[in-house]
């Protein structure tokens, strides 16, 4: 992975005393709230409704032993034993005290960790697919190319002050498993028909409050040309974007507004104007050198012979449970990469003891070259695992309530905090997400339904992903009260779409039941056990659904 230079450590140390005097002044009362205000949001801190919350930033999600231990270790120092991994990879804690955020602070920058840009209009943590360079899927392993474009974006002094927040993500699979659709900008890493490498970009997709899938840009950007080309959208939506109406601010509705052919136009010219072929163009040797530290690991040559690995899924039908859903094909013959379900019953999704942060470092350190990676839909990956090692990696994750064998159901929900932690929350979400949990906590049940994703926020910020949830569950305050909008069909992949509402929304006691009768008419209606709830959704229509919904 890669690891910080003496520059680095610098830059990060330097941050951790410029936030400490900040804290210090802002606490003794000589820095007005507003002016702390604009400062803390550089460093991931917002000020929540009981806590600060300060999200620490994982690049590209990909996390080594002791960086897991020292989140570890702030969780029981500094929080309440436990953090939160977010959707777009990072990790979250709730209940820090904003005068110990400076220690925090410290402690993060020892394994080479920070939260800078983690909040505020800036560009923020570079996300990518948590298989990246072990999916048999890849075209090339994307991480390269996050850390190139991390190292750009980190304190770029014309990108610091956008509008609004500034979203990218990269895919370079077949598959898109990092929901590069709704980012203002997605990266997709592709070989043109002469079999050079470079990117097809998509431009302003999002979330909130106004969700949009994201339009093609440039089919082709060639490889060298990522950083100088980014420079060139960043410039446009700099210059353009609205800095009036904080729900006009994010680059989507700068697209929208505009076109995509009008706002590619101005991009192509500001390239021209001497971004295209300039300093930021890369190297050989830059892009040769970012890709050494994401070489691939010294695997086993002989870790294919080993059977046990088969031998134990016929003697243990849990084993076999947790392989069919938690284990998934690894690039290297004899190797799999193992899930860690953060979705148990009766947790939040994404949340994580301190204790089990250590247990995940431990199996990294022991099993995984010494590393994790979070995903996209809050939880953890051990991607590096020998087949002969499985059955003691899962043996562990099962004694620490690590091993839920539900990756890809229906209960491994994206929930965001709701009512319970977010100062702009309408709804619940946890709770919620409990009561359907409660409905389908049978694992065969949920085997029986099969790939499902199912999204919930609390409000339409939308932190919990609900317009692309295949269903999608939307906290609204109806006079003082909890009520839910449902959405169906929407998707974050490939084939991004946006859900389509259901009708009126229903009462909180009233959501578990409902989406039971949603998953009811998919069961009825599906044509045999291979059609999929989205494929289903998408042959039939609304119509079924609404029925039963609402009969
Ligand atoms: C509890 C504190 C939180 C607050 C105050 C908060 C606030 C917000 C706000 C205001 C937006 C809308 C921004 C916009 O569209 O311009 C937003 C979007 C978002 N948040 Fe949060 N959020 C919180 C927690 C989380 C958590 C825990 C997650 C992950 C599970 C998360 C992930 C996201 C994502 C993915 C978006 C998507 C919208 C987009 O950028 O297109 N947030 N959040
Ligand atoms: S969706 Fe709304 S309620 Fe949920 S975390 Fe985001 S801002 Fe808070």
């Amino acid at each position: 992975m890669y690891r910080y230079d003496a520059y680095d450590h610098a830059l990060v140390q330097q941050r951790v005393d410029q936030f400490r005097d900040q804290t210090q002044r802002f606490l003794a009362g000589e820095l007005p709230d507003e002016e702390f205000r604009a400062l803390r949001l550089r460093n991931g801190l917002y000020i929540q409704r009981f806590a600060p919350m300060l999200r620490v930033s994982v690049p590209y999600g990909l996390l080594s032993s002791p960086q897991l231990r020292t989140l570890g270790h702030i969780a029981r120092r500094y929080d309440k034993g436990y953090g939160h991994f977010s959707t777009r990879q990072n990790i979250q804690y709730n209940w820090p005290k904003l005068e110990e955020v400076p220690d925090i602070l410290a402690e993060l920058a020892k394994v080479e960790m920070h939260a800078i840009q983690t909040s505020g209009n800036c560009i923020r943590n570079i996300t990518t697919d948590h298989l990246a360079g072990v999916a048999a899927d890849e075209i090339v392993d994307s991480r390269p190319y996050c850390e190139l474009t991390r190292q750009w974006a980190t304190f770029h002094p014309e990108f610091n002050w956008l509008p609004r927040k500034f979203k990218i993500a990269f895919a370079s699979s077949t598959g898109d498993r990092a929901a590069t659709l709704v980012h203002d900008i997605g990266a997709h890493i592709v070989r043109n028909e002469a079999g050079e490498l470079g990117y097809t970009i998509y431009v302003g997709g999002g979330l909130g409050r106004t969700p949009i899938i994201g339009q093609k840009l440039c089919d082709f950007l060639p490889e060298v040309d990522l950083l100088s080309y980014f420079e060139a959208i960043l410039r446009v939506y700099n210059l353009w974007g609205r800095r009036d109406n904080i729900y006009k601010a994010r680059i989507k509705i700068l697209v929208k507004e505009r076109g995509v052919a009008a706002f590619r136009e101005a991009v192509e010219a500001e390239w021209n104007a001497g971004l295209r072929g300039g300093d930021l163009t890369l190297t050989r040797d830059a892009i040769d050198r970012f890709k050494r530290h994401f070489d691939a690991h010294p695997y086993r040559a002989d870790a294919a012979n080993d059977d046990s690995f088969t031998a134990a899924q016929a003697t243990d039908t849990a084993f076999a449970a947790f392989c069919k859903r938690n284990v998934h094909a690894h690039r290297a013959p004899g190797y799999k990469v193992v899930f860690i379900s953060l979705k148990p019953q009766g947790v939040a999704p994404g949340d994580i003891s301190a204790d089990q942060l250590d247990v995940v470092a431990d199996l990294a350190e022991r099993y995984s070259f010494g590393e994790a990676r979070s995903t996209h839909d809050q939880n953890l990956v051990l991607a590096e695992v020998a087949q002969g090692d499985v059955y003691a990696v899962w043996q562990t994750l099962k004694q620490h309530g690590l091993a839920t064998p539900n990756i890809g159901l229906l209960t491994d929900m994206i929930c965001c905090p709701g009512l319970d932690f977010c100062s702009l929350a309408n709804a619940s979400s946890i709770s919620v997400a409990d009561d359907i949990y409660a409905r389908f906590d049978a694992l065969d049940d949920q085997y029986d339904i099969g790939e499902l994703k199912l999204k919930m926020s609390g409000c339409m910020n939308g932190c919990g992903h609900h317009s692309v949830g295949h269903i999608g569950i939307l906290g609204v305050d109806k006079k003082g009260e909890e009520w839910y909008q449902l959405t169906l069909g929407g998707s974050a992949e490939n084939d991004a779409t946006l859900g389509d509402r259901t009708g009126p929304s229903v009462a909180r006691t009233e959501v578990a039941e409902a989406v039971e009768r949603i998953i009811q008419t998919y069961l009825d209606q599906r044509e045999g056990e291979d059609e999929t709830f989205l494929e289903c959704y998408r042959r039939i229509g609304m119509k079924p659904f609404k029925q039963q919904i609402y009969a």
